[in-house]
């Protein structure tokens, strides 16, 4: 059944009427369009859009499947991707894949996107939306702490060889995820870090909110760091975008 149009918002004050319904913002919101009749529907083989549609869907099913970045954050760093034409993506904090199957989208056919995850249930939950997007191949699941996997890549010389890198695991060890994922970015690569903003805990952390504190850290880390340039946008639960130069 087709979604209809939602309701053009009011206009701010002192101005006139938004005259053009606003439709659906993106697939996989609720309420979002379904295919039209003869459109391939969600998760069919071939059909990438549609079972990254299905994998949101999937993820919000899940305990804590909140933890999931928003569909403007993915679709943002996967358009960045395609921008900076990325061949090879990290992904710190797999959980289903949604946010490492957007980015696979957005990279050529040989390209890879190394995922990092402790806990081997939601990635397996995940896969099979990554194989009907045909996207399984470029996946790279490392299924161990994320600091392993990227001493691992460096100590196999693959420093500067990334073009794009997306932390979202632990807030604990994001001063050094973003310290390492720094060495593995290419100049003019993006490192995105998710949750910067830690629900407004980060302007004055609890002294026993460990995770608010190193977001805080990091935060005033990265505002003082010449090696990149940086926007900070209130996205979701906020998200830095760290250009290398
Ligand atoms: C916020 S979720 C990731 C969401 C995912 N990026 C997305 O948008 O679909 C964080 C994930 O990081 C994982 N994680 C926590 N600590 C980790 C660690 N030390 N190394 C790798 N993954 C970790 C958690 O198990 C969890 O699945």
């Amino acid at each position: 059944m087709a979604v209809p149009a939602r309701e053009a918002p009011a206009a701010p004050r002192g101005q006139p009427p938004l005259a053009v319904p606003v439709e659906p913002l993106h697939a996989g919101a609720p309420g979002a369009a379904e295919p039209a009749a003869g459109q391939r529907g969600q998760g069919e083989n071939g059909d990438p859009p549609g079972a990254w549609r299905a994998a949101r869907g999937l993820t919000l099913e899940q305990p804590q499947g909140d933890s999931m970045m928003t569909c403007e954050q993915a679709q943002l760093l996967a358009n960045l991707a395609r921008l900076i034409k990325a061949k090879k993506a990290l992904d710190l904090g797999t959980f289903t894949g949604y946010s490492a199957l957007a980015l696979a989208l957005a990279l050529p056919p040989a390209g890879r996107v190394v995922t990092c995850e402790v806990d081997a249930g939601p990635p397996e939950l995940g896969r099979p939306l990554w194989r009907q997007a045909e996207e399984e191949h470029k996946i790279d699941l490392r299924l161990k702490p994320a600091l392993e996997t990227l001493e691992e890549l460096l100590a196999a010389g693959e420093a500067s060889t990334f073009d794009i890198a997306v932390v979202d695991a632990d807030k604990e060890n994001c001063a050094a995820y973003y310290e390492r994922c720094l060495q593995l970015l290419r100049p003019g690569g993006v490192l995105a870090i998710l949750r910067v903003l830690w629900r407004g805990e980060v302007l004055r952390p609890q002294q026993r909110d460990t995770a608010a504190q190193c977001v805080r850290n990091l935060n005033e880390r990265i505002l003082r760091d010449a090696r990149v340039h940086i926007s900070l946008l209130p996205l979701g639960d906020g998200l830095t975008l760290a250009f290398k130069i």
